[in-house]
Protein backbone atom coordinates (compact mmCIF):
# COMPACT_ATOMS: atom_id res chain seq x y z
CA UNK A 1 0.00 0.00 0.00
CA UNK A 2 0.98 3.53 -0.79
CA UNK A 3 2.63 5.02 2.27
CA UNK A 4 3.28 8.29 1.02
CA UNK A 5 -0.30 10.05 0.05
CA UNK A 6 -1.16 10.41 3.70
CA UNK A 7 -3.62 12.95 4.61
CA UNK A 8 -2.66 15.98 7.02
CA UNK A 9 -3.81 13.94 10.18
CA UNK A 10 -2.05 11.15 8.97
CA UNK A 11 1.15 12.80 8.69
CA UNK A 12 1.36 15.01 11.36
CA UNK A 13 0.47 11.58 13.65
CA UNK A 14 3.47 9.86 12.18
CA UNK A 15 5.87 13.11 13.09
CA UNK A 16 4.50 12.32 16.48
CA UNK A 17 5.34 8.90 16.72
CA UNK A 18 8.87 9.53 14.92
CA UNK A 19 9.52 11.69 17.90
CA UNK A 20 8.97 9.01 20.41
CA UNK A 21 4.69 10.16 21.02
CA UNK A 22 2.65 7.67 21.71
CA UNK A 23 -0.77 7.83 19.62
CA UNK A 24 -3.12 7.85 22.73
CA UNK A 25 -1.25 10.63 23.66
CA UNK A 26 -1.63 13.19 20.80
CA UNK A 27 -3.28 15.99 20.83
CA UNK A 28 -5.82 15.56 18.45
CA UNK A 29 -6.39 19.66 18.21
CA UNK A 30 -3.24 20.12 16.32
CA UNK A 31 -4.45 17.94 13.66
CA UNK A 32 -7.27 18.41 10.73
CA UNK A 33 -10.12 15.84 10.51
CA UNK A 34 -10.61 13.49 7.82
CA UNK A 35 -13.80 15.15 6.72
CA UNK A 36 -16.39 17.86 7.75
CA UNK A 37 -18.57 15.37 9.28
CA UNK A 38 -16.12 14.08 12.03
CA UNK A 39 -16.46 17.70 13.74
CA UNK A 40 -12.81 18.00 15.91
CA UNK A 41 -12.09 14.34 15.82
CA UNK A 42 -9.15 13.82 13.66
CA UNK A 43 -8.00 9.99 15.18
CA UNK A 44 -8.50 8.00 17.47
CA UNK A 45 -7.49 8.56 21.22
CA UNK A 46 -7.03 6.34 24.24
CA UNK A 47 -7.32 7.65 27.17
CA UNK A 48 -7.26 4.18 29.29
CA UNK A 49 -6.51 0.73 28.13
CA UNK A 50 -10.12 -0.75 26.96
CA UNK A 51 -12.60 -1.73 28.26
CA UNK A 52 -12.08 1.23 30.90
CA UNK A 53 -13.33 1.13 34.02
CA UNK A 54 -16.35 3.28 33.63
CA UNK A 55 -17.53 0.59 30.64
CA UNK A 56 -16.45 -2.49 33.44
CA UNK A 57 -17.84 -0.83 36.72
CA UNK A 58 -21.58 -0.03 34.25
CA UNK A 59 -20.97 -3.39 32.47
CA UNK A 60 -21.30 -4.71 36.42
CA UNK A 61 -24.48 -2.93 37.36
CA UNK A 62 -25.99 -4.12 33.89
CA UNK A 63 -25.13 -7.64 34.97
CA UNK A 64 -27.41 -7.66 37.88
CA UNK A 65 -30.52 -7.49 35.52
CA UNK A 66 -29.13 -9.19 32.20
CA UNK A 67 -26.64 -10.99 30.13
CA UNK A 68 -23.96 -8.35 29.16
CA UNK A 69 -20.53 -11.26 28.00
CA UNK A 70 -21.26 -9.95 24.06
CA UNK A 71 -21.71 -6.48 25.48
CA UNK A 72 -18.82 -4.18 23.90
CA UNK A 73 -18.92 -0.77 25.65
CA UNK A 74 -21.21 1.83 26.85
CA UNK A 75 -21.02 4.90 24.04
CA UNK A 76 -20.93 8.47 24.67
CA UNK A 77 -23.09 9.87 22.00
CA UNK A 78 -23.39 13.01 23.05
CA UNK A 79 -19.75 13.31 22.81
CA UNK A 80 -19.49 11.37 19.48
CA UNK A 81 -18.94 12.33 16.24
CA UNK A 82 -18.93 11.41 12.35
CA UNK A 83 -16.40 8.29 11.89
CA UNK A 84 -15.65 8.53 15.68
CA UNK A 85 -17.25 7.21 18.84
CA UNK A 86 -16.59 8.20 22.45
CA UNK A 87 -17.02 5.51 25.16
CA UNK A 88 -17.75 6.34 28.79
CA UNK A 89 -14.18 6.71 29.73
CA UNK A 90 -13.55 9.23 27.14
CA UNK A 91 -11.85 6.86 24.73
CA UNK A 92 -12.67 7.70 20.97
CA UNK A 93 -12.64 4.84 18.92
CA UNK A 94 -12.81 5.01 15.07
CA UNK A 95 -15.90 2.97 14.44
CA UNK A 96 -16.16 0.66 11.14
CA UNK A 97 -18.26 -0.93 12.76
CA UNK A 98 -21.40 1.64 13.11
CA UNK A 99 -23.56 0.02 15.66
CA UNK A 100 -23.97 -3.37 13.76
CA UNK A 101 -23.90 -1.26 10.19
CA UNK A 102 -27.06 0.19 10.58
CA UNK A 103 -25.91 4.22 10.94
CA UNK A 104 -25.97 5.47 7.65
CA UNK A 105 -24.53 8.98 8.22
CA UNK A 106 -21.80 8.30 11.42
CA UNK A 107 -22.80 9.72 14.66
CA UNK A 108 -24.88 12.81 15.11
CA UNK A 109 -24.67 14.20 11.36
CA UNK A 110 -25.36 17.56 11.41
CA UNK A 111 -28.65 16.71 8.37
CA UNK A 112 -30.15 14.85 11.31
CA UNK A 113 -29.57 17.32 13.34
CA UNK A 114 -31.56 19.43 11.72
CA UNK A 115 -34.11 17.24 10.43
CA UNK A 116 -35.21 16.21 14.40
CA UNK A 117 -35.03 19.91 15.61
CA UNK A 118 -38.55 21.20 13.51
CA UNK A 119 -41.58 20.60 15.00
CA UNK A 120 -42.67 18.96 12.61
CA UNK A 121 -40.86 16.25 13.38
CA UNK A 122 -41.03 16.50 17.28
CA UNK A 123 -44.81 16.30 16.44
CA UNK A 124 -44.64 13.10 14.36
CA UNK A 125 -42.33 11.68 16.87
CA UNK A 126 -44.53 12.02 19.51
CA UNK A 127 -47.69 11.06 17.83
CA UNK A 128 -46.44 7.18 16.20
CA UNK A 129 -49.53 6.47 14.59
CA UNK A 130 -50.70 2.94 14.13
CA UNK A 131 -49.80 3.81 10.07
CA UNK A 132 -51.74 0.89 8.75
CA UNK A 133 -54.96 2.18 10.10
CA UNK A 134 -54.38 5.62 10.28
CA UNK A 135 -51.59 7.79 9.20
CA UNK A 136 -50.19 11.01 9.01
CA UNK A 137 -50.47 13.34 6.02
CA UNK A 138 -46.94 13.69 5.46
CA UNK A 139 -47.00 9.95 4.75
CA UNK A 140 -47.54 10.21 0.78
CA UNK A 141 -45.11 12.26 0.21
CA UNK A 142 -42.91 9.70 2.13
CA UNK A 143 -43.48 7.22 0.10
CA UNK A 144 -43.91 8.85 -2.93
CA UNK A 145 -40.37 10.91 -2.74
CA UNK A 146 -38.10 8.48 -0.03
CA UNK A 147 -39.03 5.35 -0.26
CA UNK A 148 -39.56 4.87 -4.06
CA UNK A 149 -36.75 6.96 -4.66
CA UNK A 150 -34.54 4.21 -3.08
CA UNK A 151 -36.82 1.30 -4.16
CA UNK A 152 -34.55 -1.80 -5.97
CA UNK A 153 -35.10 -1.31 -9.49
CA UNK A 154 -38.32 -2.66 -11.26
CA UNK A 155 -39.94 -2.76 -7.53
CA UNK A 156 -42.68 -0.27 -7.10
CA UNK A 157 -44.59 -2.18 -3.85
CA UNK A 158 -43.26 -1.46 -0.37
CA UNK A 159 -44.48 -2.51 2.85
CA UNK A 160 -42.78 -0.72 6.10
CA UNK A 161 -42.54 -2.91 9.04
CA UNK A 162 -40.50 -2.95 12.10
CA UNK A 163 -36.76 -4.48 12.36
CA UNK A 164 -35.01 -7.30 10.29
CA UNK A 165 -36.41 -10.12 11.00
CA UNK A 166 -39.88 -8.58 11.17
CA UNK A 167 -39.20 -7.89 7.26
CA UNK A 168 -37.99 -11.01 6.79
CA UNK A 169 -40.92 -13.16 8.69
CA UNK A 170 -43.54 -11.01 6.98
CA UNK A 171 -41.98 -11.72 3.72
CA UNK A 172 -42.08 -15.19 3.82
CA UNK A 173 -45.81 -14.74 4.73
CA UNK A 174 -46.29 -12.70 1.43
CA UNK A 175 -44.38 -15.63 0.15
CA UNK A 176 -46.51 -18.51 1.33
CA UNK A 177 -50.07 -16.74 0.01
CA UNK A 178 -48.85 -16.75 -3.24
CA UNK A 179 -47.69 -20.00 -3.64
CA UNK A 180 -51.08 -21.34 -1.67
CA UNK A 181 -52.80 -19.49 -3.80
CA UNK A 182 -51.18 -20.67 -6.94
CA UNK A 183 -51.68 -24.19 -6.14
CA UNK A 184 -55.01 -24.10 -5.02
CA UNK A 185 -55.93 -21.96 -8.10
CA UNK A 186 -57.88 -19.52 -6.02
CA UNK A 187 -57.05 -16.54 -3.68
CA UNK A 188 -59.67 -16.93 -1.43
CA UNK A 189 -59.27 -19.89 0.69
CA UNK A 190 -61.89 -22.99 1.45
CA UNK A 191 -63.73 -22.75 4.22
CA UNK A 192 -62.34 -25.82 5.62
CA UNK A 193 -59.26 -24.09 5.48
CA UNK A 194 -60.35 -21.07 7.28
CA UNK A 195 -61.74 -23.63 10.46
CA UNK A 196 -58.37 -25.57 10.11
CA UNK A 197 -56.05 -22.45 10.33
CA UNK A 198 -57.53 -21.35 13.79
CA UNK A 199 -55.98 -24.10 15.98
CA UNK A 200 -52.66 -24.42 13.77
CA UNK A 201 -54.12 -27.55 10.99
CA UNK A 202 -53.65 -28.79 7.82
CA UNK A 203 -55.12 -27.66 5.04
CA UNK A 204 -55.49 -24.14 6.52
CA UNK A 205 -52.01 -23.50 8.17
CA UNK A 206 -50.01 -26.10 5.52
CA UNK A 207 -47.71 -28.43 6.98
CA UNK A 208 -46.26 -28.63 3.32
CA UNK A 209 -44.68 -25.75 2.42
CA UNK A 210 -41.22 -24.45 3.21
CA UNK A 211 -38.76 -21.93 2.89
CA UNK A 212 -35.22 -22.73 1.42
CA UNK A 213 -32.03 -20.74 3.28
CA UNK A 214 -28.40 -21.64 2.78
CA UNK A 215 -26.01 -22.86 5.55
CA UNK A 216 -24.86 -20.15 7.59
CA UNK A 217 -27.06 -17.98 6.39
CA UNK A 218 -28.36 -15.21 9.14
CA UNK A 219 -32.07 -13.83 8.70
CA UNK A 220 -33.17 -12.79 12.40
CA UNK A 221 -33.82 -14.15 15.87
CA UNK A 222 -37.82 -14.22 15.72
CA UNK A 223 -39.26 -17.83 15.88
CA UNK A 224 -39.90 -18.04 12.06
CA UNK A 225 -36.50 -16.27 11.09
CA UNK A 226 -34.90 -19.06 13.38
CA UNK A 227 -36.18 -21.85 11.33
CA UNK A 228 -34.17 -20.35 7.92
CA UNK A 229 -30.87 -18.85 10.00
CA UNK A 230 -28.21 -21.34 10.40
CA UNK A 231 -24.82 -19.21 11.31
CA UNK A 232 -24.85 -20.00 15.14
CA UNK A 233 -26.23 -22.95 17.19
CA UNK A 234 -26.17 -20.93 20.23
CA UNK A 235 -28.71 -18.48 18.68
CA UNK A 236 -31.24 -21.24 18.09
CA UNK A 237 -31.12 -24.64 20.63
CA UNK A 238 -33.92 -25.08 23.00
CA UNK A 239 -36.86 -23.19 20.76
CA UNK A 240 -38.85 -25.77 18.80
CA UNK A 241 -38.62 -24.70 14.77
CA UNK A 242 -39.39 -26.24 11.44
CA UNK A 243 -37.56 -28.57 9.78
CA UNK A 244 -36.67 -26.80 6.19
CA UNK A 245 -34.51 -27.66 3.52
CA UNK A 246 -30.96 -25.97 3.77
CA UNK A 247 -28.96 -25.74 0.30
CA UNK A 248 -25.01 -25.15 0.78
CA UNK A 249 -23.66 -21.70 -0.09
CA UNK A 250 -20.70 -21.95 -2.24
CA UNK A 251 -17.33 -21.80 -0.10
CA UNK A 252 -15.04 -19.80 -2.88
CA UNK A 253 -11.18 -20.14 -2.76
CA UNK A 254 -9.21 -16.32 -2.62
CA UNK A 255 -7.62 -15.13 -4.30
CA UNK A 256 -11.04 -15.09 -6.70
CA UNK A 257 -8.35 -14.51 -9.79
CA UNK A 258 -5.83 -17.36 -8.74
CA UNK A 259 -9.55 -19.65 -8.71
CA UNK A 260 -11.56 -18.87 -11.58
CA UNK A 261 -12.19 -22.07 -12.21
CA UNK A 262 -12.19 -24.65 -9.08
CA UNK A 263 -14.94 -21.33 -7.83
CA UNK A 264 -16.79 -21.68 -11.03
CA UNK A 265 -16.75 -25.41 -10.59
CA UNK A 266 -18.10 -24.89 -6.68
CA UNK A 267 -20.62 -23.00 -7.84
CA UNK A 268 -21.90 -24.94 -10.35
CA UNK A 269 -21.86 -28.17 -7.50
CA UNK A 270 -24.41 -25.58 -5.46
CA UNK A 271 -26.34 -24.85 -8.19
CA UNK A 272 -26.83 -28.44 -8.62
CA UNK A 273 -27.18 -29.52 -5.15
CA UNK A 274 -30.02 -26.82 -5.02
CA UNK A 275 -31.84 -27.64 -8.09
CA UNK A 276 -31.80 -31.77 -6.37
CA UNK A 277 -33.18 -30.49 -2.82
CA UNK A 278 -36.21 -28.53 -4.42
CA UNK A 279 -37.09 -30.94 -6.84
CA UNK A 280 -36.76 -33.78 -3.99
CA UNK A 281 -38.01 -31.74 -1.39
CA UNK A 282 -41.35 -30.94 -3.64
CA UNK A 283 -41.40 -34.57 -4.84
CA UNK A 284 -41.71 -35.68 -0.88
CA UNK A 285 -44.60 -33.56 -0.51
CA UNK A 286 -42.60 -30.47 1.30
CA UNK A 287 -43.47 -27.75 -1.39
CA UNK A 288 -40.37 -25.34 -1.79
CA UNK A 289 -42.34 -21.68 -1.29
CA UNK A 290 -39.35 -20.14 -1.82
CA UNK A 291 -35.58 -19.46 -1.12
CA UNK A 292 -34.01 -16.97 1.06
CA UNK A 293 -30.56 -15.25 0.84
CA UNK A 294 -28.50 -12.74 1.49
CA UNK A 295 -25.91 -10.89 -0.94
CA UNK A 296 -23.10 -11.44 1.57
CA UNK A 297 -23.46 -13.81 4.11
CA UNK A 298 -22.61 -11.14 6.89
CA UNK A 299 -23.20 -13.28 10.50
CA UNK A 300 -21.97 -16.53 9.38
CA UNK A 301 -18.81 -15.06 8.02
CA UNK A 302 -18.74 -13.05 5.17
CA UNK A 303 -19.19 -15.24 2.64
CA UNK A 304 -19.86 -14.18 -1.02
CA UNK A 305 -20.95 -15.67 -4.18
CA UNK A 306 -20.27 -14.42 -7.87
CA UNK A 307 -23.09 -12.52 -9.94
CA UNK A 308 -23.24 -16.26 -11.86
CA UNK A 309 -24.44 -17.88 -8.91
CA UNK A 310 -27.37 -15.61 -8.24
CA UNK A 311 -28.39 -15.24 -11.73
CA UNK A 312 -28.40 -19.13 -11.22
CA UNK A 313 -30.43 -19.04 -7.82
CA UNK A 314 -33.06 -17.55 -9.46
CA UNK A 315 -33.48 -19.64 -12.93
CA UNK A 316 -33.94 -22.67 -10.64
CA UNK A 317 -36.65 -20.99 -8.47
CA UNK A 318 -38.42 -19.65 -11.28
CA UNK A 319 -38.40 -23.63 -13.04
CA UNK A 320 -39.94 -24.42 -9.47
CA UNK A 321 -42.66 -21.53 -9.40
CA UNK A 322 -40.70 -20.34 -6.12
CA UNK A 323 -39.99 -16.90 -4.92
CA UNK A 324 -36.92 -15.23 -4.42
CA UNK A 325 -36.09 -13.44 -1.36
CA UNK A 326 -32.58 -11.08 -0.91
CA UNK A 327 -32.30 -10.25 2.11
CA UNK A 328 -30.09 -6.78 2.28
CA UNK A 329 -30.76 -5.97 5.87
CA UNK A 330 -27.27 -5.66 6.18
CA UNK A 331 -25.82 -5.08 2.69
CA UNK A 332 -28.99 -2.77 1.88
CA UNK A 333 -28.89 1.30 2.16
CA UNK A 334 -25.82 2.15 0.45
CA UNK A 335 -22.06 0.08 1.98
CA UNK A 336 -21.92 -1.69 -1.40
CA UNK A 337 -21.71 1.76 -3.69
CA UNK A 338 -25.29 1.12 -4.54
CA UNK A 339 -28.36 1.55 -2.85
CA UNK A 340 -28.83 -2.44 -3.34
CA UNK A 341 -25.74 -4.80 -3.54
CA UNK A 342 -27.83 -7.26 -5.75
CA UNK A 343 -28.64 -4.77 -8.12
CA UNK A 344 -24.53 -5.96 -9.29
CA UNK A 345 -26.06 -9.54 -10.15
CA UNK A 346 -28.02 -8.30 -13.42
CA UNK A 347 -30.81 -10.53 -13.06
CA UNK A 348 -33.08 -10.64 -16.14
CA UNK A 349 -35.90 -9.68 -14.04
CA UNK A 350 -35.59 -8.61 -10.62
CA UNK A 351 -36.45 -10.64 -7.29
CA UNK A 352 -39.51 -11.41 -6.33
CA UNK A 353 -39.25 -9.70 -2.58
CA UNK A 354 -35.75 -7.41 -1.48
CA UNK A 355 -36.17 -7.01 2.69
CA UNK A 356 -34.40 -4.09 4.56
CA UNK A 357 -33.58 -2.51 7.39
CA UNK A 358 -30.59 -1.47 9.51
CA UNK A 359 -29.29 1.72 6.83
CA UNK A 360 -32.68 2.63 6.31
CA UNK A 361 -33.55 3.08 9.88
CA UNK A 362 -36.42 0.68 9.93
CA UNK A 363 -37.56 -2.91 8.89
CA UNK A 364 -39.77 -3.69 5.59
CA UNK A 365 -39.49 -5.32 2.01
CA UNK A 366 -40.17 -4.33 -1.54
CA UNK A 367 -42.03 -6.91 -3.42
CA UNK A 368 -43.24 -7.47 -6.88
CA UNK A 369 -47.00 -7.11 -8.30
CA UNK A 370 -47.52 -11.46 -7.50
CA UNK A 371 -46.99 -10.65 -4.11
CA UNK A 372 -49.50 -8.21 -3.73
CA UNK A 373 -51.53 -9.39 -0.59
CA UNK A 374 -55.15 -10.26 -1.56
CA UNK A 375 -56.80 -9.76 1.58
CA UNK A 376 -56.60 -7.44 4.03
CA UNK A 377 -54.90 -7.11 7.19
CA UNK A 378 -52.51 -9.77 6.30
CA UNK A 379 -49.34 -8.24 6.76
CA UNK A 380 -50.52 -6.03 9.48
CA UNK A 381 -48.68 -4.86 12.83
CA UNK A 382 -49.41 -1.90 15.52
CA UNK A 383 -46.77 0.38 14.09
CA UNK A 384 -46.04 -0.67 10.46
CA UNK A 385 -42.84 1.52 10.22
CA UNK A 386 -42.23 4.83 12.32
CA UNK A 387 -42.67 7.87 9.98
CA UNK A 388 -40.31 9.95 12.44
CA UNK A 389 -37.52 6.95 11.19
CA UNK A 390 -39.24 7.65 7.47
CA UNK A 391 -38.19 11.44 8.00
CA UNK A 392 -34.75 10.59 9.06
CA UNK A 393 -34.32 8.39 6.44
CA UNK A 394 -35.54 11.19 4.07
CA UNK A 395 -32.10 13.51 5.33
CA UNK A 396 -29.81 10.28 4.98
CA UNK A 397 -31.13 9.99 1.13
CA UNK A 398 -30.79 13.58 0.95
CA UNK A 399 -27.27 13.88 2.38
CA UNK A 400 -25.98 10.63 -0.25
CA UNK A 401 -27.00 12.62 -2.90
CA UNK A 402 -26.07 16.24 -1.90
CA UNK A 403 -22.43 14.49 -0.83
CA UNK A 404 -22.43 11.70 -3.65
CA UNK A 405 -21.45 9.50 -0.43
CA UNK A 406 -21.72 6.31 -3.26
CA UNK A 407 -18.55 7.34 -4.93
CA UNK A 408 -17.20 8.23 -1.30
CA UNK A 409 -17.96 4.41 -0.14
CA UNK A 410 -16.89 2.91 -3.42
CA UNK A 411 -13.66 4.56 -3.24
CA UNK A 412 -13.25 3.74 0.35
CA UNK A 413 -13.88 0.14 -0.28
CA UNK A 414 -11.04 0.74 -2.98
CA UNK A 415 -8.64 1.79 -0.24
CA UNK A 416 -9.65 -0.48 2.26
CA UNK A 417 -9.25 -3.44 -0.15
CA UNK A 418 -5.75 -2.16 -0.79
CA UNK A 419 -5.04 -1.72 3.53
CA UNK A 420 -6.34 -5.89 3.61
CA UNK A 421 -3.95 -6.91 0.89
CA UNK A 422 -1.51 -5.09 2.57
CA UNK A 423 -2.01 -6.37 5.58
CA UNK A 424 -1.88 -9.85 3.82
CA UNK A 425 1.41 -9.52 2.27
CA UNK A 426 2.86 -8.31 5.92
CA UNK A 427 0.94 -10.81 7.87
CA UNK A 428 0.59 -14.03 6.11
CA UNK A 429 0.14 -15.85 9.02
CA UNK A 430 -2.88 -14.22 10.38
CA UNK A 431 -4.66 -12.58 7.17
CA UNK A 432 -6.03 -14.67 4.35
CA UNK A 433 -9.27 -14.48 2.22
CA UNK A 434 -9.17 -10.53 1.88
CA UNK A 435 -12.91 -9.64 0.04
CA UNK A 436 -14.93 -6.73 -0.60
CA UNK A 437 -17.72 -5.32 -1.88
CA UNK A 438 -17.92 -1.35 -1.55
CA UNK A 439 -16.81 -0.72 1.90
CA UNK A 440 -18.39 -4.02 2.91
CA UNK A 441 -15.11 -5.76 3.50
CA UNK A 442 -13.52 -8.90 5.87
CA UNK A 443 -10.81 -11.14 6.25
CA UNK A 444 -9.97 -14.48 7.68
CA UNK A 445 -8.41 -14.93 10.26
CA UNK A 446 -6.46 -18.57 11.36
CA UNK A 447 -8.96 -19.18 14.81
CA UNK A 448 -11.87 -18.21 16.50
CA UNK A 449 -9.21 -17.17 19.58
CA UNK A 450 -6.57 -15.34 17.39
CA UNK A 451 -9.29 -12.97 15.92
CA UNK A 452 -11.06 -12.35 19.20
CA UNK A 453 -7.32 -11.63 20.64
CA UNK A 454 -7.03 -9.40 17.30
CA UNK A 455 -10.21 -7.43 18.01
CA UNK A 456 -8.89 -6.66 21.59
CA UNK A 457 -5.92 -5.08 20.32
CA UNK A 458 -7.33 -3.08 17.79
CA UNK A 459 -9.79 -1.42 20.16
CA UNK A 460 -6.92 -0.56 22.34
CA UNK A 461 -5.62 1.03 19.12
CA UNK A 462 -8.82 2.92 18.96
CA UNK A 463 -10.59 0.81 16.43
CA UNK A 464 -14.13 0.06 16.78
CA UNK A 465 -14.48 -3.27 14.36
CA UNK A 466 -16.00 -6.56 15.08
CA UNK A 467 -16.36 -10.35 14.16
CA UNK A 468 -18.31 -11.98 12.06
CA UNK A 469 -18.77 -15.86 12.04
CA UNK A 470 -15.94 -18.03 13.94
CA UNK A 471 -13.03 -16.69 11.92
CA UNK A 472 -14.06 -13.40 9.97
CA UNK A 473 -12.98 -9.90 10.56
CA UNK A 474 -15.43 -7.47 8.89
CA UNK A 475 -16.09 -4.20 8.03
CA UNK A 476 -18.77 -2.50 8.63
CA UNK A 477 -18.31 2.00 8.28
CA UNK A 478 -20.63 4.53 7.66
CA UNK A 479 -21.13 6.26 4.20
CA UNK A 480 -18.82 8.99 5.40
CA UNK A 481 -16.20 6.68 5.58
CA UNK A 482 -13.55 7.67 3.30
CA UNK A 483 -9.79 6.67 1.33
CA UNK A 484 -8.53 8.51 4.83
CA UNK A 485 -10.44 6.67 7.02
CA UNK A 486 -9.53 3.45 4.83
CA UNK A 487 -5.71 4.03 5.23
CA UNK A 488 -6.23 5.07 8.80
CA UNK A 489 -8.23 1.68 9.28
CA UNK A 490 -4.75 0.49 7.78
CA UNK A 491 -2.40 1.41 9.90
CA UNK A 492 -4.26 1.00 13.26
CA UNK A 493 -4.62 -2.66 12.07
CA UNK A 494 -1.17 -2.75 10.85
CA UNK A 495 -0.09 -1.74 14.29
CA UNK A 496 -2.67 -4.48 16.17
CA UNK A 497 -1.01 -7.24 13.84
CA UNK A 498 2.46 -6.04 14.94
CA UNK A 499 1.49 -6.34 18.57
CA UNK A 500 0.04 -9.74 18.33
CA UNK A 501 3.23 -10.70 16.46
CA UNK A 502 5.30 -9.90 19.46
CA UNK A 503 2.69 -11.56 22.21
CA UNK A 504 3.07 -15.15 20.03
CA UNK A 505 6.51 -14.71 19.97
CA UNK A 506 6.66 -14.63 23.64
C1 LIG B 1 -28.86 -10.26 6.86
C2 LIG B 1 -29.66 -9.99 8.09
N1 LIG B 1 -30.97 -10.26 8.09
C3 LIG B 1 -31.74 -10.02 9.16
C4 LIG B 1 -31.21 -9.51 10.31
C5 LIG B 1 -32.07 -9.27 11.50
O1 LIG B 1 -32.28 -7.91 11.66
P1 LIG B 1 -32.82 -7.35 13.06
O2 LIG B 1 -31.75 -7.57 14.06
O3 LIG B 1 -33.11 -5.91 12.77
O4 LIG B 1 -34.05 -8.12 13.40
C6 LIG B 1 -29.84 -9.20 10.36
C7 LIG B 1 -29.24 -8.64 11.57
O5 LIG B 1 -28.05 -8.53 11.73
C8 LIG B 1 -29.05 -9.46 9.22
O6 LIG B 1 -27.73 -9.20 9.20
Amino acid sequence: MEKVSRCFAQKSRHLLLSTGGKVSRINTRALTSLCPEDGHFAEPKMVTSFPGPKVLEHKGRLAKHQRVDQLVMFCDFENSKGNFLQDIDGNVFLDIFQQIASIPLGYNHQALLDCVKTEEFQKILINRPAQGLSPGKEMMDRMENTLMKVAPRGLKHVQQMMCGACANENAMKAVFSRYNAMRRGSIDPTPLELETCMDGRAPGAPDDLCIVAFDKAFHGRSLATFAISRSKAMHKFDYPSWHWPTATFPNLKYPLEDNVQENREEEQRCLESLDNLIRDSNASGKYVAGLIVEPIQSEGGDRHASNEFFQGVQAILHKYNASLIVDEVQTGGGASGEWWLHEQWNLPVPPDVVTFSKKFLFGGFFFREELFPQHPMRIQNTWLGDPARLAMLDAVVQTVEKDDLMTRTKEAGVELMKGINQLQNDFPEYVSKGRGNGTICAFDMPSTEKRDQFLGLCRNEGLGVIGSGDIAVRFRPALIFSEAHAKMTYELMDTAFTKLRAQDAN
